[in-house]
């Protein structure tokens, strides 16, 4: 059999990430998380772009290093095209180009949207991969999709959100709680410890499958104004409370959809992907969803449902296998659609 080894760079957000798989398998997963935005409560496009420059160089050459493998039994270079912030996708397309040519190897264009979608097709034991028809549900920092999955390169957004992505929802609404960003990962916590039915926010009316969470957030705001009216301490005496009830409302608005979803399309296997993955409610939620609603759902080892180059070595594999390349002209797309 044929030995095939991809390097996957990713540069589209805050993570600086490289990854080396072999056929199918990770040999090794890279990434350095830029500390930097946590002071300002959100990524700053600027500061990301020169970290990125600062540390492309050391992650690509770790991940070459932990493979095991020399520079030169690369087959392919793959590297995030967009969609992403300009300046960041800009460094890792750079360096991805500059390398194929430097290689003599082929390069290969990257959507992001569809890597952490394809995630699910990296080889790991323990984890079964989706048959196709699915419906994958990316939910993040950035985004937050439903996608009908009929093959691998051929898949078709069928809901999104028309303002604030979810994970968006959860630091945000951190933020008026006075909590740390990224917050969703802290509300998740408390989540746990709080009762979901303490307060009640009412979702949003969007019609189909679209999502909307920009009204949760302006409704967390005047909630908490008005309950600090009358008593000072009111946050910090009923935090769990209102983490727990945020984060029922968030997940009641995703399930809804995802049940609509499945009701439409008559498809019942359900992965999902991106950094809100990682939520115990959600993940609660989709595994009653196989008791109640007859699902199968998918989630993916945790180091590959955060922005990561694994998902993008991935899918440079699979592209690599039809022989899809890109050209040395090929530009980064700050808007690319899947
Ligand atoms: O995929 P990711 O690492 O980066 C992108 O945004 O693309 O996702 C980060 C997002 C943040 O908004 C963060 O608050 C959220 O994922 N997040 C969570 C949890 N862990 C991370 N949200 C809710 N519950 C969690 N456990
Ligand atoms: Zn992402």
């Amino acid at each position: 059999s044929q030995n095939i080894y991809i390097l996957g760079i990713e540069s589209s957000c805050d993570d600086t990430a490289a990854s080396v798989i072999h056929n199918g398998r990770i040999l090794s997963n890279v990434v350095a998380s830029q500390k930097i935005h946590e002071e300002y409560g959100g990524v700053v496009p600027e500061l990301a772009s020169r970290a990125h420059q600062q540390n492309i160089i050391p992650v690509v050459h770790q991940a070459i290093k932990k493979a095991g493998i020399s520079k030169n039994q690369l087959s392919a270079v793959a590297f995030t095209k967009g969609p992403g912030l300009m300046g960041s996708l800009l460094v890792g397309t750079s360096f991805a180009k500059s390398l194929s040519y430097g290689l003599n190897i082929p390069l290969i264009d990257v959507n992001h949207m569809q890597g952490h979608i394809l995630a699910h097709f990296i080889d790991e034991d323990g984890f079964d991969k989706p048959p196709f028809p699915f419906l994958a549900m990316t939910i993040s920092g950035g985004h937050t999709q439903i996608v009908r999955v009929d093959d691998y390169f051929d898949m078709k957004v069928i809901g999104e959100t028309i303002d604030d992505a979810v994970g968006e929802a959860y630091d945000k609404s951190g933020k008026i709680l006075g909590l740390g960003y990224p917050a969703g990962p802290e509300i998740d916590k408390r989540a746990q410890l709080g009762n979901p039915k303490a307060f009640k926010f009412t979702k949003p009316k969007v019609d189909g499958l679209n999502f909307s969470f920009s009204g949760l957030k302006t409704a967390i705001l005047y909630f908490v104004q008005r309950e600090t009216k009358a008593n000072p301490n009111f946050v910090e005496e009923h935090l769990n409370d209102i983490c727990a009830s945020i984060q029922y409302t968030i997940i009641g608005i995703l399930i809804d959809k995802l049940k609509l979803a499945t009701k439409q399309t008559g498809i019942k296997h359900i992965a999902i992907g991106g950094g809100v993955s990682a939520n115990s409610g959600i993940r609660k939620a989709l595994k009653d969803g196989e008791q109640k609603f007859g699902w199968t759902t998918y989630i993916p080892k945790f180091e590959f449902t955060t922005d990561n180059a694994a998902m993008i070595a991935i899918v440079g594999y699979l592209k690599f296998l039809e022989g899809d390349f890109a050209n040395q002209d090929v530009s980064a797309s700050a808007r690319l659609k899947i």
